[in-house]
Formats: C-alpha cells, sequence, structure tokens
C-alpha cells in the first residue's frame, strides 16, 4: 500500500516547510517533498530552500562579517578606538555562514519532526489522479509513489543565466557561487545591479574587492522610489562601487587567468572588463519544469509561472495550489511563507487573506532599502494626488550615536483622506524600521496616526514619526 496524505507539499524551501508546518497545525497527514542536497556532506536533501541555504541566510551572515570587518578597518576610529592592523580569514568567514546556514536546517528538521510531518527525500512530480487523490513520484534516497487529496506546489525558483555566458560557480557564479569564493577576489564584475548584484557586490567590496557592475537598463533600481533610488546611486558609489548603467553585454571570455567581459556602454563605446570573478545576478525563473504538470491537466504560462487565482493560490486543477516564486507577484521568501500559511487555512476551510499591497521589500546593502506601498511614481502614474514627508536620519541623535547618519524616511500620504500609501527608507536598520509601516498600512492608518503615537527617544523610530509629522509640514526636530 503506498503511503497516502491528506497534504503533500513539493519544496522544502520557505513556501514549503511553512505550507506543511501550518498543515500539521490544522490537524492533517502532512508529507513534504525535498530533493536539493546543496552542499549538505552526505548528500542528504536540506530544507529551507534557497532562502535558507544559498540565499537570504548565507549573504546575510556575509554581508554581518563583511560590515564588522569594514568598521574595524575604517570606523572604530571615529569612536576613539585603535585596533592593530585589521586582518580576515575568508574561510573562516565561510565557515561562519555554513555553521549558520546547517544550525537553521536542522531547525527545520526538528519542526518537521515536533509537528509529524513526513519528509519526503527526493524529486516529486505528477503521475496522475485517481479518486483517492493526486499520485505523485518519489524519486531520490525515498523511491516510491504517495497519494495525496491536497497538494502544494512550493518549488522555487533557479537564477536565470544569460546564452553563451556558462556559470560554473568557481569563475563565473550566480548567487550559489557568489557567496563561496574560495579567496577574496581582487576584481570582481558583477552583471546586474538588482537586489543580488548589489549585496553580493557590497559584500565582496567591503572585504577588499574591487568591484563593478553592469547593468543593462539606463535606470538604477527602476522598482524603487526616485529618492531612495538616486539617494542610493550616490552613497553606493562614494563607498566605492563602480556602477555602470545602460551597456550591452557582448562576448565573456573565461580562462584560469579570470573572466574579460566585452561590453558596450551607454555611449555606445566598446570597452572590456577584465577581472578575477564575474557574478550573473540577472533575476530568476522559476522551477516548474519535469514537475508532470501535464500529467494533471496543468500548463505554465510563457514565463513559466503556474497560473493562480489570485486570492487563494488554486491552480486549475481541483486541490492542487502553488505558492511562492513558481506564481505571480514578488520573489520574496516573506511572500512566500504567507502564501503557504494561506493556502494550508483554505484547505481547513478558513477564509485567510493577503493583501499583496502591504507586502514589505528589503535591500540589504548598506544603508539597507526597504520599502511597502506606492513609490511617488506610481502614485503620479496613477493621478493620486498625495503628499510627502521626508525626514533625514542625520538629524536623529540615535542614528548620529550610531555614527549611522546617512539617508531619510519618506511617507506618501493620500492629500484628502491622510492614509498611508507607500513608506521608503533608505538608512541604518531599514529591515526593521519598515515593520512598523507594514502595520500601519494593514490597518488602514493615517500619517496623523504614527505622527500622534509615543515613539521611544532616543531611537531610528524617531526618524519615521517625524516623517509622518513632515507630511503635514510639521515635523519637530527639523
Ligand atoms: P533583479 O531582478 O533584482 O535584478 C536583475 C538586474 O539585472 C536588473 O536590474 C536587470 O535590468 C539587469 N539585467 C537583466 N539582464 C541583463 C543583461 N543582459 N545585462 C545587464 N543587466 C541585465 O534580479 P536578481 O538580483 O538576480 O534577484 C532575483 C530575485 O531574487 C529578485 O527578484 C528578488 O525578488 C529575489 N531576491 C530578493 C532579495 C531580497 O529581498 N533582499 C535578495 C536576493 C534576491
Amino acid at each position: 500500500m503506498s503511503q497516502s496524505f491528506d497534504v503533500l507539499v513539493i519544496g522544502g524551501g520557505p513556501g514549503g516547510y511553512i505550507a506543511a508546518i501550518r498543515a500539521a497545525q490544522l490537524g492533517f497527514k502532512v508529507a513534504c517533498a525535498e530533493s536539493n542536497a546543496y552542499d549538505d556532506p552526505k548528500g542528504e536533501p536540506r530544507l529551507g530552500g534557497t532562502c535558507l541555504n544559498v540565499g537570504c541566510i548565507p549573504s546575510k551572515a556575509l554581508l554581518a562579517s563583511s560590515e564588522e570587518f569594514e568598521k574595524a578597518s575604517h570606523h572604530l576610529a571615529d569612536h576613539g578606538i585603535t585596533v592593530g592592523s585589521v586582518k580576515l580569514d575568508s574561510n573562516k568567514m565561510l565557515a561562519r555562514k555554513d555553521a549558520i546556514v546547517t544550525k537553521m536546517t536542522s531547525g527545520i528538521q526538528f519542526l518537521f519532526r515536533k509537528n509529524k510531518i513526513t519528509l519526503l527525500k527526493g524529486h516529486a512530480s505528477f503521475e496522475g489522479k485517481s479518486a483517492e487523490g493526486y499520485q505523485i513520484k518519489i524519486d531520490g534516497k525515498d523511491k516510491e509513489i504517495v497519494t495525496a487529496k491536497n497538494v502544494i506546489i512550493a518549488t522555487g525558483s533557479k537564477a536565470r543565466h544569460l546564452p553563451n555566458i556558462p556559470v560554473d560557480n568557481v569563475l563565473i557564479s550566480d548567487n550559489v557561487g557568489g557567496l563561496k569564493f574560495d579567496s577574496i577576489p581582487k576584481k570582481l564584475g558583477v552583471i546586474g545591479a538588482g537586489v543580488i548584484g548589489l549585496e553580493l557586490g557590497s559584500v565582496w567590496r567591503r572585504v577588499g574587492s574591487e568591484v563593478t557592475i553592469l547593468e543593462g537598463l539606463p535606470t538604477f533600481l527602476g522598482a524603487v522610489d526616485e529618492g531612495l533610488a538616486k539617494e542610493a546611486h550616490k552613497l553606493f558609489t562614494k563607498q566605492g562601487l563602480d556602477i555602470q548603467m545602460g551597456v550591452k553585454i557582448g562576448e565573456v571570455k573565461a580562462d584560469k587567468k579570470g573572466v574579460v567581459v566585452n561590453y558596450t556602454d551607454s555611449a555606445g563605446k566598446a570597452q572590456k572588463l577584465a577581472c578575477d570573478r564575474l557574478i550573473v545576478s540577472v533575476g530568476r525563473v522559476p522551477n516548474t519544469d519535469k514537475l508532470g504538470l501535464d500529467k494533471i491537466g496543468l500548463k505554465v504560462d510563457e514565463r513559466g509561472f503556474i497560473p493562480v487565482d489570485d486570492h487563494t493560490c488554486a491552480t486549475a486543477a481541483p486541490g492542487v495550489y502553488a505558492v511562492g516564486d513558481v506564481v505571480r507577484g514578488p520573489m520574496l521568501a516573506h511572500k512566500a511563507e504567507d502564501e503557504g500559511v494561506l493556502v494550508a487555512e483554505i484547505i481547513a476551510g478558513q477564509k485567510p487573506h493577503i493583501d499583496y499591497n502591504c507586502i514589505p521589500w528589503v535591500i540589504y546593502t548598506d544603508p539597507e532599502i526597504a520599502w511597502v506601498g506606492k513609490t511617488e511614481q506610481q502614485l503620479i502614474g496613477a493621478g493620486i494626488a498625495y503628499k510627502a514627508g521626508q525626514f533625514p536620519f542625520a538629524a536623529n541623535g540615535r542614528a548620529l550615536g550610531m555614527g549611522r547618519s546617512e539617508g531619510f524616511v519618506k511617507i506618501l500620504a493620500d492629500a484628502k483622506t491622510d492614509e498611508i500609501l507607500g513608506v521608503h527608507i533608505i538608512g541604518p536598520n531599514a529591515s526593521d524600521l519598515i515593520a512598523e509601516a507594514a502595520v500601519a498600512m494593514e490597518f488602514k492608518a493615517a500619517a496623523e496616526d504614527i505622527a500622534r503615537i509615543c515613539h521611544p527617544h532616543p531611537s531610528l523610530s524617531e526618524v519615521m514619526r517625524e516623517a509622518a509629522l513632515a507630511t503635514d509640514s510639521r515635523a519637530l526636530n527639523m
């Protein structure tokens, strides 16, 4: 007899493992299939997906290490602290990162045991459907066909590669190789000035690489509010990142000595970038091939995404749902997690809801960039009358004490109703500060609500309050 489950989740990343836990909490018999072992020494499939194994978590570990190195090298003197010569042991830095990843993936295994979730070790694909449910083939360390009444597809995404630029994750890397260089590249080239290019470019610059980022579009961070994008470009350039916009990538040659990227600059002039390592970060594509979707009558769209209902993540096959990077919406771990919870609750007959407008975005550069809701350009485009309030970290005592006075908070509120329509932060701890804005927007707060709420002093959060006051031209400390 084959094993049968109420809910089978395909993929153990943030969308999948969270869906599995929530479904188990709701009393279902749950399994989760995962095939990717990443760097596991025993070749055992690892839970946590791209985010935990080769994305958010390891990159934040490296960001923290490189920030400490930069602080010790350049900024401690401002505090009157003298240190001897600062050295970086890059192997130790990478080992620390790997230890954090291992701890976190083991943590999910513990959560699976606690919630009695069956881990199916292998690649899952649809075989067909019968009266009992969907038949799913598991192919890997486990080899079997299981049956499930409900299936949640949470197979995530992989880096998009460019034609004629073969990624070996040694000389030419995507997010995977870019997190484990065996030595610090003297010269690092990056194709694509998006989130991954900027985050990884910043990490390696801080530990000593000379970094050149080549971006195809003429506009820097086009999805980000223009005011923030301008400030970010100014600050990153000042830090030493060489960001070249509007380039056209030509032939890329790699040999033992390194990589040469031929490109045309924005003035149409032929250029060459010689570097020791190259990172290609030009977006991601959904993992929807080899799932046997055709066997249950499902098709992907022209970009490989699985079409789902806007509100329920239901696919066209009854009882089959898809969440995270394989469906519409931002490719963000926290969006995937929320969709995982939503689907588990829908299967249980509940009526959950996600307001996609209130999903915060973060770019973990230094300073961090974070936002929620609409940008000024979107409001202008939609013809919505708004008022803007902006306040700099430079006028905040806590930020000055921390030596982190760069950046600002900008709040956009409806000109008539005062409802907060968007909040944009570039500055220290923006990833944490943005949570207040997300809560405010979920509760349909007005700028005046934030302005009237007592914020602790001295704290960075006061900048948020001052920006809210500034929408009514009554900031107190400016
Ligand atoms: P991205 O979409 O953020 O940026 C890719 C950049 O590459 C764009 O600026 C694009 O114009 C440029 N580009 C595309 N083709 C090019 C070409 N042929 N030549 C030169 N430039 C070219 O994609 P990225 O950085 O690869 O990240 C992928 C996804 O991963 C993002 O969509 C994001 O949602 C997710 N992610 C999120 C993070 C976060 O929330 N902090 C961190 C890392 C990834």
